[in-house]
């Protein structure tokens, strides 16, 4: 059974704390906060004060993905905005293994974005390191947007990079995920979808999350 992480960016903004609510007593493993800056992609969303408003009422793991430059620099601030996952992207990092590491000395678990060309086989020399492979199956920046079917051949190659080195990372696979493609993407390997417009724009936003927590 996949985990589900709903991605908060296609939730009306004006009921936070209702959206907040759905997902409380629904069967969402995980929030995913998506932090954008204008900069390493190109929409900007939310940031760290309203992460530490969201965990106020949370009261399930806080997974943030940030998508902004020399991510770093706010590794502290996340972890004490309440962040418990704290995913950077690969293409935004030249240090990764030191940022890993100040993720890990905040006692976060760490994760590894990788854009849709970005090659798996970038992962290799730091997949023992980490606790998730954020798979980009979309180009980041906006929710709403089509799955690029490349993404499955990415995630059984990352499936066989992980099994091969023994590593514990969970494989997430961000963007575009439906209730009509989850079954493949899960056959292929993955272990966290998460999904945005397919949640909130569902009529039925618990039974969504509980109809995509079932497939698998
Ligand atoms: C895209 C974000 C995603 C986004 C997913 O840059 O990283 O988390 O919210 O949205 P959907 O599920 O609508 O594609
Ligand atoms: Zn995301």
């Amino acid at each position: 059974m996949p985990l589900i992480a709903p991605s908060l960016l296609s939730s009306n903004f004006l009921l936070l704390s209702s959206e907040i609510k759905m997902i409380n007593e629904s069967a969402a493993d995980w929030f995913h906060l998506d932090v954008m800056d204008g900069r390493f992609v190109p929409n900007i969303s939310f940031g760290i004060p309203v992460i530490a408003a969201i965990n106020k009422e949370a009261q399930k793991p806080l997974d943030v993905h940030l998508m902004i430059v020399e991510p770093e620099k706010y590794v502290t601030a996340f972890a004490q905005a309440g962040a418990t996952h704290l995913t950077v992207h690969i293409e935004a990092c030249t240090h990764l293994h030191r940022c890993i590491q100040m993720i890990h000395a905040e006692g976060m678990q760490a994760g590894v974005a990788l854009n849709p060309h970005t090659p798996v086989s970038s992962l290799e020399d730091i997949i023992k390191d980490i606790d998730i492979v954020c798979m980009m199956s979309v180009n980041p920046g906006f929710g709403g947007q089509k799955f690029i079917p490349h993404t499955l051949t990415k995630i059984a190659q990352l499936k066989k990079l992980i099994t091969d080195t023994d590593s514990r990372a969970l494989i997430e696979i961000d963007g575009g995920v439906t209730e009509n493609n989850a079954a493949e993407i899960i056959a292929a390997g993955a272990d966290v979808l998460v999904a945005g417009n397919t949640v909130f724009s569902a009529t039925d936003p618990t039974g969504m999350i509980q109809a995509l927590k079932a497939i698998g």
